[in-house]
């Protein structure tokens, strides 16, 4: 199932008479609505020179964090750790922001332009326990794609 979407986000993604931004949000609205359990889906990115990730394009229910520190929550951690985030059952986790109650598990991969992780897709999920590997093979195929035309 993941699988077959490979092809629509490439070619949102290389739809060059789209802004970046619309193609990105195009492939958070495509996400959001073909996978049952990716209840929120969204991108963030470094701030500049800051310490701190900036929420980019998403999908789902609007979040308070919009930034959101280095080392903080699951996405603050991908940022300092370089490497994929799964999270289970967010209630296990003690270094996490919820954004929505009805939150129950959390993936983040992160994006790397020529080598240095400068963003990162994150989802939430009201499913507990939903993701796997394949999921994370997907989601390291989008960071990929997306930092290709970044
Ligand atoms: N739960 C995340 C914060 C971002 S929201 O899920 C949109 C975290 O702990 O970093």
């Amino acid at each position: 199932m993941l699988n077959s979407l490979k092809p629509e986000v490439k070619e949102i993604l290389q739809n060059t008479e789209n802004p970046v931004n619309s193609r990105m949000q195009a492939v958070c609205n495509l996400l959001q609505k073909h996978v049952p359990y990716y209840d929120w889906v969204g991108f963030y990115f470094r701030n500049g020179k800051k310490e701190e990730l900036k929420l980019g394009p998403y999908a789902g229910t609007p979040t308070d964090h919009t930034i959101i520190p280095f080392g903080k929550g699951i996405c603050g951690q991908v940022a300092l750790s370089n490497k994929n985030f799964v999270v289970p059952d967010v209630k296990a986790q003690d270094n996490y922001i919820a954004c929505s109650i009805s939150v129950k598990s959390e993936i983040v991969v992160p994006l790397f332009v020529k080598g240095e992780n400068i963003g990162q897709i994150d989802i939430d999920s009201n499913t507990v326990d939903p993701f796997t590997a394949q999921d994370e093979e997907f989601l390291e195929f989008i960071t990929a794609s997306v930092a290709e035309i970044l």
